[in-house]
C-alpha cells in the first residue's frame, strides 16, 4: 500500500508537478442518472439534458442554499464526510441507424492503492488539489459553482476541460497531467476510435471573490489564476477581484467506448458518433456542476495535509463501498436512459 502510494507520487513528480502539491482524491458512485439540475434549473423536473450525479442524498430538483452536509445523511463518495454533489453531462453513442445508446463508465483503475475508487461501478473520481504554495481555503457551506457551458460548440483554447484518448488497454497514452498537453488532450471529442476508452477531465476555477457563495451565472464569483495554465499546474496568483485561493476541484470520468469502436457502426458520412447528453457531438459543451457539502473542517484538514496523495488526506473517515452503495435517492424523472433510444433524453437542441 505504501509502496504503491510512493510509486504513484513518483509518477506525479515525473510529470513535473509543483513540489508540495497535495491531492485528496477518491471515487464516487452514481447516485442517479437523471434530467435534474438543481444549480442551473432549480425546481425543474425534467431538465433539457441528462446528467450523471454523484455524492450526497440531498440531491433533488432543488437543493436549499444551506449547509448541505446537514440535510444529506449519506454519500456515494469514499470520504463519509463529503455530502457534496458533483454532476456532469453523460456520453451517448449514435449508431449508423440513428439510435443512441448511453456509453458505460468504468472506475479509475490507475488508483490501485485505493480499493474504494476501483470498486465504484462508474461514476466520477473527484480530486481536490492544493498547489503547495500558500494557504488554500476550503469552500464555505452554501457554496456552489459551474464550469463549462452546455451551449458551447466551439473551441476556446482554455483547456478547462479536456478528453484523453486511451490508445490501448490499461490507460495507453496516459503519461501527462490532465489537460496539460494539447497534443494528447483535446478540448473536443477525439476524432477516431480510442482502443482503451476516453477520459474526461473537468477543472474548476481556483480563485474566489471571498464574498459570494454563488452568482446568477454560477461562475462570476470564481476565476482562474492570472498567469499560467488554467489547472493545478499553475502556481500563478489569483486576480485582485478574486483573491482567495480555493482548492483545485477536478472531476475525472472514464467512458468505456470500447464496445463502440467498430467503424462499420459509425455514421456513413464520417461524422463523430459520440454525443454529450446536451445534443453536442463536438464535445465542447462538457461541463461540471458542484454543490459543496463537506462536514465541518474535513476538507480544510485535507488541504492542510501538505504532500498527501490519497483518499484519506487530513484523516478522512473512509467508508466501505457496501455502505456507499446503500446511499440511494428515489428518481423524480423516470424515463429510459439506457436502452437504444430514438432520440436523446429531453430531445436537447441538436445544434
Ligand atoms: C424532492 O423534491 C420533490 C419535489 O420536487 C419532493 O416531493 C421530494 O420529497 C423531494 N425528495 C427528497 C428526498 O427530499
Ligand atoms: C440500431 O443499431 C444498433 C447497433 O447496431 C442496434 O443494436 C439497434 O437495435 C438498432 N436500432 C434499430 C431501431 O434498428
Amino acid at each position: 500500500m505504501i509502496l504503491s502510494a510512493l510509486l504513484f507520487a513518483a509518477t506525479i513528480q515525473a510529470q513535473g508537478l509543483p513540489a508540495g502539491l497535495n491531492h485528496l482524491r477518491f471515487g464516487c458512485s452514481q447516485i442517479t442518472v437523471e434530467r435534474l439540475d438543481p444549480l442551473v434549473n432549480p425546481g425543474l423536473v425534467g431538465t433539457p439534458h441528462m446528467h450523471q450525479v454523484v455524492g450526497g442524498n440531498a440531491f433533488n430538483a432543488s437543493i436549499p442554499v444551506t449547509d448541505v452536509s446537514a440535510i444529506a445523511d449519506c454519500t456515494t463518495c469514499g470520504p463519509a464526510d463529503d455530502h457534496s454533489n458533483y454532476w456532469t453531462a453523460n456520453v451517448y453513442f449514435k449508431a449508423r441507424n440513428g439510435s443512441y445508446k448511453r456509453v458505460p463508465q468504468i472506475p479509475n483503475r490507475l488508483l490501485f492503492n485505493d480499493k474504494f475508487t476501483t470498486q465504484i461501478s462508474g461514476g466520477i473520481t473527484v480530486y481536490y488539489i492544493s498547489p503547495g504554495k500558500g494557504k488554500v481555503t476550503a469552500f464555505k457551506p452554501g457554496f456552489r459553482m459551474l464550469v463549462g457551458d452546455p451551449m458551447r460548440r466551439e473551441k476556446k483554447y482554455k483547456m478547462q476541460s479536456c478528453y484523453r484518448c486511451y490508445t490501448g488497454p490499461n490507460y495507453g497514452g496516459d503519461n501527462a497531467a490532465p489537460c496539460s498537453d494539447a497534443k494528447i488532450d483535446t478540448e473536443g471529442f477525439p476524432p477516431g476510435p480510442c482502443l482503451g476508452g476516453i477520459r474526461s477531465n473537468i477543472l474548476y476555477p481556483t480563485c474566489w471573490d471571498g464574498k459570494n457563495l454563488d452568482t446568477p451565472n454560477h461562475q462570476d464569483h470564481v476565476a482562474y489564476p492570472t498567469a499560467g495554465p488554467s489547472n493545478f499546474l499553475s502556481t500563478g496568483d489569483c486576480p485582485a477581484s478574486h483573491p482567495v485561493k480555493i482548492p483545485q476541484l477536478m472531476l475525472e470520468v472514464v467512458w468505456d467506448t470500447t464496445k463502440f469502436n467498430n467503424k462499420a457502426d459509425w455514421p456513413a458520412d464520417g461524422s463523430q458518433p459520440l454525443y454529450l447528453s446536451t445534443g453536442d457531438n463536438t464535445g465542447y459543451s462538457q461541463h461540471g456542476d458542484y454543490v459543496f457539502g463537506w462536514k465541518g473542517d474535513a476538507l480544510q484538514r485535507a488541504m492542510d495535509d501538505k504532500g498527501c496523495f490519497s483518499a484519506t488526506c487530513g484523516n478522512q473517515k473512509s467508508q466501505d463501498i457496501s455502505v456507499a452503495n446503500k446511499c440511494v435517492i428515489k428518481k423524480t424523472v423516470v424515463e429510459d436512459a439506457d436502452g437504444w433510444l430514438d432520440k436523446l433524453p429531453g430531445n436537447p437542441n441538436m445544434g
